[in-house]
């Protein structure tokens, strides 16, 4: 008993109590990370047996197709949902008006057709924009140095249309153009692929967070400009919500929030607002400055990724897109024995 403090009962109310032990901190624990809140992204290259180290993302690599099939059956064993699919385009494929990204022989529908027959439980969710097959990077199609809404709204429908029909199971408009998203659920319902479903990036910010991404699609370098006439200011948040309401007003199934550790306030709006399946996506940058932190000894690896990936959860977010989902699958094996 203090001689300072008098009251015998002081303090009243003890916080400490039940994080005393082991069983009480688990009872007492809101929120749970598992396996199925995963979605790991992927990066497919042309060739055979081809990996190739992103320099900027250590311990993440480009598969070509026969070896990304491989992860994928490994992932599926470890009972991770779906995958997030990435072209690395050659170069000599790209041109201005991004024609490749509609060809249903591209890289992006051989790899759709090949993961499907492999493992087809395993939901496959392809990206609609135009940035690995526009010479210029941009998520649109350029007429005078910008990024025109409707017709590149067009392109994006016979791109969705090719990878529906390659197989996916999800389509995933990371453009930000307007009116992409009833566009895209029109041409699907009239050509009967009603259960395609559609994941919008629908606050999607104009990031510096996405750079290592960029190195590992091919398109760092040929980017011109930045993406601030599409991809939202991360000062706002008002804004995310007319950008979900009119995401979910033309079909959306789920929406997604990215980048993510930076904007767990946008999330937690979001669900609380609409409350509708969210994601969120931890991006590149953010793997990065982990992963670089780590390799220098300055964090323990497996922790902050955990803890990281828990912050999602406690805002709001249903699933994680995250480079981290296979180590995190086996973390959370382990430790579930
Ligand atoms: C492009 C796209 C980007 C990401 C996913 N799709 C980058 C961009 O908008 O420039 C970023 C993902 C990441 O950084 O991990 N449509």
């Amino acid at each position: 008993m203090s001689t300072i403090l008098p009251h015998a009962e002081f303090p009243f109310t003890r916080m400490r109590r039940n994080r005393r032990d082991d069983w009480s901190r688990r009872l007492i624990s809101e929120n749970k990370l598992s396996v199925d809140d995963l979605i790991w992204p992927v990066f497919a290259v042309e060739g055979t047996g081809v990996r190739q180290e992103v320099a900027s993302m250590p311990g993440v690599a480009r598969f070509s197709i026969d070896l990304l099939v491989e992860e994928c059956r490994r992932v599926a064993d470890l009972g991770i949902p779906a995958i997030a699919l990435f072209p690395s385009v050659e170069a000599s494929l790209k041109t201005p008006d991004a024609a490749e990204a509609y060809n249903p022989n591209n890289i992006v529908c051989r790899a759709v057709r090949a993961i499907k027959a492999a493992t087809p439980k395993l939901g496959v969710i392809c990206d609609v924009a135009l940035d690995p097959f526009n010479s210029n990077g941009q998520d649109g199609l350029v007429v005078d140095d910008y990024v025109v809404n409707d017709d590149t709204v067009e392109a994006l429908c016979k791109m969705s249309l090719v990878q529906a029909e390659a197989g996916c199971d999800a389509l995933a408009p990371s453009d930000m153009m307007d009116g992409r998203i009833g566009a895209i659920r029109e041409v699907l319902d009239e050509r009967d692929l009603i259960d395609v479903r559609i994941i919008s990036y629908a606050a999607k910010y104009a990031s510096s967070f996405y750079g290592p991404f960029r190195d590992a699609v091919g398109t760092g370098s040929t980017l011109k400009g930045d993406k601030k006439t599409y991809q939202m200011d991360p000062a706002n948040s008002d804004e995310a919500l007319r950008e979900v309401a009119t995401d979910l007003s033309e079909g959306a199934d789920m929406v997604m929030v990215k980048p993510g550790m930076p904007y767990l306030d946008i999330i937690r709006r979001v669900k609380e607002t609409f409350g509708v399946p969210t994601l969120a996506y931890q991006v590149s940058g953010e793997y990065a400055m982990l992963k670089a932190a780590a390799l220098n000894g300055w964090l323990d690896w497996d922790k902050v990724i955990v803890e990281s990936l828990i912050g999602f959860k406690r805002a709001g977010a249903d699933a994680i897109l995250t480079y981290t989902a296979p180590e995190v699958a086996r973390l959370l094996a382990k430790s579930s024995h």
